[in-house]
């Protein structure tokens, strides 16, 4: 995940004169159809429409997906051009998710982008899903929104699909300093509200319910991983051995002690995340510390990331609920610093699902 700096260390300036740079994203990795317009970095629109025809089946149904991308790609992409208050010929270029994720989702956003791209006759730029968590706090709302991290920053990426320490040097430069080396956190989210019947996606129920509980009430034991690296598979099952034996003493266990189960595994989650991000921060000296991706938006993560900045002197950046879950804004902001730094797709190209064939 490297390409040459196009501005390293800097936001580029905005650009006053006529020729802005207006750029359209589409974002379908996963279950999600959104598009967004930012014009030099000012997002002027940004919407999305959910599927929630997965929450039947308690999972992501890939080919459900893909319909459902089919049906909702023209509607949200005409609303996203007409809310921006712009006409389709004044877009530069469309970025669009080129991958990781589904592929089957990702081949509708992409199939369309090519299609528009070709019928505008305007540049095309392919987007790595992750680089737009990571450039999300780039994302300006009004004018005299300048608050964004300075280079180099760390990023704590944690979605349902990765789980990463990220060292950022410029826009389109990043280092992966850990990762975990088995499940994603956001999955151990998923897991824990599956395995309680508390619906999906899991994250939001857990997060919801541990507000209510006694987060050290349960002890779940930390993995012993060495470096910066990740694991969470070891602690998705002692949460189900727990609950099996508490159960067998009385079946109404899970149900009595819900919000605690909730706490008690959000924070041992929250403890693992944050033991390496602390490390890294040591490590590499950086104190810029901002985090995306679905799990982002846990509110135990959030409050757990300010306390230990204020502790320790960093400085944080948590982008706004909407621009933590997968949202097109993310990838137009992507997508610019790729298109000035003169990157183009071409119209052959075709969508990845997994981050190792980028
Ligand atoms: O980034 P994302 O929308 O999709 C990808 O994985 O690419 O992340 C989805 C993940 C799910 O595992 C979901 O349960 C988790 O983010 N999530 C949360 C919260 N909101 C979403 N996890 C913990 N707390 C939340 N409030």
């Amino acid at each position: 995940m490297s390409a040459a700096p196009v501005v390293a260390g800097k936001y580029p300036k905005r650009n006053n004169n006529c020729m802005a740079d207006i750029i359209l994203g589409i974002e379908s990795s996963c279950d999600d159809t959104s598009a967004a317009v930012i014009k030099d970095g000012y997002l002027l629109s940004n919407v999305l429409a959910s599927q929630d025809v997965h929450k039947a089946y308690g999972g992501v149904i890939p080919e459900l997906a893909s319909r459902a991308h089919q049906v909702n790609i023209v509607p949200v992409v005409s609303e996203a051009i007409t809310r921006a208050g712009i006409s389709p010929e004044d877009i530069t270029a469309i970025a669009f998710t080129r991958g990781p994720g589904l592929l089957g989702s990702l081949l509708v956003g992409t199939s369309f982008a090519k299609g528009l791209a070709m019928s505008l006759g305007k540049p095309l730029v392919e987007v790595n899903h992750l680089q737009g968590h990571i450039l999300a706090n780039f994302i300006k709302q009004y004018d005299g929104d300048n608050r964004q991290p300075e280079f180099p920053y760390l990023c704590l990426l944690v979605s349902g699909g990765n789980s990463q320490i990220v060292r950022v040097d410029s826009p389109l430069e990043y280092e992966i300093l850990g990762q975990t080396i088995d499940d994603a956190v956001g999955e151990a989210f998923d897991k824990c509200s599956k395995m309680m019947g508390l619906g999906y996606p899991g994250g939001p129920v857990v997060d919801r319910l541990a507000k209510e509980g006694d987060p050290l009430k349960y002890k779940f034991s930390k993995p012993h991983i060495p470096g910066l690296d990740y694991s969470f598979s070891g602690i998705k099952t002692s949460l189900l051995y727990f609950v099996r034996d508490q159960m067998a003493i009385d079946p109404e266990f899970m149900e009595k002690n819900k919000a605690d189960i909730c706490a008690s595994f959000q924070k041992a989650l929250i403890d693992i995340l944050m033991d390496k991000l602390i490390k890294a921060a040591k490590q590499t000296g950086i104190k810029q510390i901002t985090i995306g991706g679905g799990v982002s938006a846990n509110s135990g993560l959030r409050a757990r990331i300010e306390e230990e900045g204020r502790k320790r002197g960093w400085t944080t950046f948590l982008p706004e609920f909407k621009f933590t879950t997968d949202n097109a804004a993310m990838i137009a902001i992507a997508g610019w610093f790729h298109y000035m730094n003169g990157e183009r797709a071409s119209l052959d190209v075709a969508p990845v699902s997994r981050l190792a064939e980028f």
